[in-house]
């Protein structure tokens, strides 16, 4: 057992895992490219990849900000071939360039289904794609919203669904107690409310951004 931190992993750790999984799908090359000069926030390759792993076997999928759809995409080349996915974004623009990475990397358009609207308010509205159950969660929109996308998702879980989100180590802020702006203290909140429910066995993976991963008791 590692017991210390006299060696955590870095910059080449990431660089070596990365060279032994591959080049990414071109569909995904594509996003990031696009993405970067547009200052899009995407996740992390490291973060798409674990993402993909903990789509394999779930059927239905959830997302909660799809911007260009790379997160999407890792998880739909995660997931079954039959699987599905819902992902809510009000920016119609970015969603549409997003069907077409879709399609680049084969994912047919029925897989995908773009909800084009506020969360929380497509939650409220009762909409018919977002009646689940789902069985993966994947949030990364609006930060002082998180706790409310996920009040509003867990009546909408299978038991043993997922829920994951990004930027809950917010480049290091969430952890610094120096740092108390509206998005910082909205994650921190966020982290400690469901690393302490009942309803999840929960934690947070140092990879990215910080990606929270919380198994549903339910
Ligand atoms: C961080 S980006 C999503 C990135 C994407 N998950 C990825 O990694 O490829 C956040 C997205 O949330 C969208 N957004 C903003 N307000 C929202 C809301 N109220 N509900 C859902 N999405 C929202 C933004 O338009 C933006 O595209």
């Amino acid at each position: 057992m590692k017991s210390d931190r006299s060696w955590i992993p870095g910059a080449t750790e990431l660089d070596w895992i990365d060279g032994l999984a591959g080049p990414v799908p071109a569909a995904l090359a594509a996003i990031e490219a696009a993405a970067a000069p547009e200052h899009i926030p995407i996740v992390d390759r490291d973060s798409g990849r674990v993402l993909a792993a903990l789509a394999v076997g779930r059927r239905r999928i959830v997302e909660v900000g799809t911007a260009y759809g790379y997160s999407t995409l890792w998880l739909a080349l995660g997931q079954p071939a039959d699987g599905t996915i819902v992902t809510i974004d009000p920016d119609r623009t970015r969603t549409d360039l997003a069907r077409g990475w879709w399609r680049q990397a084969g994912v047919p358009d029925e897989r995908i289904t773009v909800v084009t609207a506020r969360a929380l308010e497509a939650f409220a509205a009762g909409q018919a794609a977002l009646a689940g159950p789902f069985d993966l969660v994947f949030i990364d929109a609006l930060k002082p919203e998180y706790v409310a996308y996920l009040e509003a998702l867990v009546p909408r879980l299978a038991p043993g669904a997922l829920v994951l989100a990004d930027n809950v180590l917010w480049s290091g802020r969430v952890a610094d107690r120096a740092v108390d702006d509206e998005s910082t203290a909205a994650l921190r909140a966020f982290d400690a409310a469901v690393l302490r429910d009942p309803r999840f066995t929960a934690t947070i993976l140092p990879v990215g951004d910080g990606l929270l991963v919380a198994g549903y008791r339910g």
